[in-house]
């Protein structure tokens, strides 16, 4: 086929531990990650020319080597050459419906998409292992965004464990439309106000993470019990996100103040999110929080939790 339209569907971070720095200057991570129903469509097609080329229907994001999604089809032109030659460049298309700079693997998901959508295209039957090592090199969330659904994620967040799906929850989204916080700028912080509490044996970050394999955050979820999920909810980086950024955690209260499951920043922000039991209960704690809050700056969602990664939209 010559063209392939894909769903990328944004993450939340349900916990995030930073543990400690790792010789490649990332940190060692223990995270509980989840896809939600906020999700880009990617269409991608292939083009007579040998290049790459990339639109979004969204002003700010870029169409050059910056934007993952091109670096995720030259990784592969790079890897497979004869495929380009074979069967030609590649135009991407996407359709952004996730807030940029937001917390949600927005750019993570769109590169995905394209890893998943040329491996098809270009007929490399690649494994889905091999696609998330692929992808790994673009970003640390890329391969959770292939794969999709609920997992602990650990390393750099790229060593994955499939968690039990989780169908039942729903989630509100808010963030003010003009803010976005860097993902560089959140782990340096962090780096420069906590490094002294950073665990540095091989012995203890295993034992640090194995407590999070084993704690109560993966236990809620294998009991699918939405109340002790939402109660353990947790980010690290909102250490330092909410201080800087005291708008975000006004969201949080007002979120906290409708009773809903649990409240908390999604990665690196600035995206607050809340869950909750129901589709009807998201959207009343929606329309509460907008009152309360009463800012035009502010942009909100409602979405459901979903068990899959990157999936082929329906012709
Ligand atoms: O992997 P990715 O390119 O998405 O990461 C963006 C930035 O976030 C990195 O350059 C690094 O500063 C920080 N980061 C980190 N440790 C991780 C993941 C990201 O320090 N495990």
């Amino acid at each position: 086929m010559r063209s392939y339209s894909l769903i990328a569907p944004a993450k939340i971070n349900l916990y995030l531990e930073i543990i400690g720095d790792r010789p490649d200057g990332y940190h060692e991570l223990a995270m509980v990650l989840q896809s939600i129903s906020l999700a880009d469509q990617i269409d991608i097609r292939s083009i007579g020319i040998d290049a790459i080329s990339v639109r979004c229907n969204h002003a700010e994001v870029p169409n050059d080597h910056t934007n993952l999604a091109y670096r995720a089809a030259a990784l592969l032109t790079q890897e497979y050459p004869e495929a380009m030659a074979q069967f030609g460049g590649v135009e991407i298309n996407i359709k952004k419906n996730i807030p940029i700079a937001a917390g949600l693997a927005g750019g993570s998901t769109d590169a995905a998409a394209v890893l998943v959508g040329l491996d098809l295209m270009w007929q490399l039957g690649l494994t889905q292992s091999e696609l998330e090592v692929l992808g790994a090199q673009i970003g640390s969330d890329v391969p959770f965004c292939i794969q999709g659904g609920t997992a602990l994620a650990t390393g750099r967040g790229e060593e994955l464990s499939p968690l039990k799906n989780l169908d039942n929850l729903y989630v509100v989204l808010a963030k003010h439309r003009h803010l976005g916080i860097s993902t560089i700028w959140a782990y340096q912080t962090y780096r420069q106000q906590f490094s002294q509490t950073y665990i540095s044996q091989a012995q203890d970050l295993e034992t640090r993470q194995r407590r999070v394999h084993s704690g109560p955050m993966v236990s809620a979820i294998m009991h699918a019990d939405g109340a002790a999920i939402g109660q353990l909810l947790h980010n690290d980086l909102e250490k330092v996100a909410l201080p800087e950024h005291p708008q975000v955690l006004e969201l949080r209260e007002a979120f906290e103040s409708q009773g809903v499951l649990g409240t908390m920043m999604s990665g690196s922000g600035p995206t607050v999110f809340a869950l909750t039991a129901s589709e009807a209960e998201a959207l009343r704690v929606l329309e509460a929080v907008k009152t309360q809050i009463d800012n035009p700056e502010l942009e909100f969602w409602t979405a459901k939790f979903v068990s899959t990664g990157i999936r082929l939209a329906q012709s």
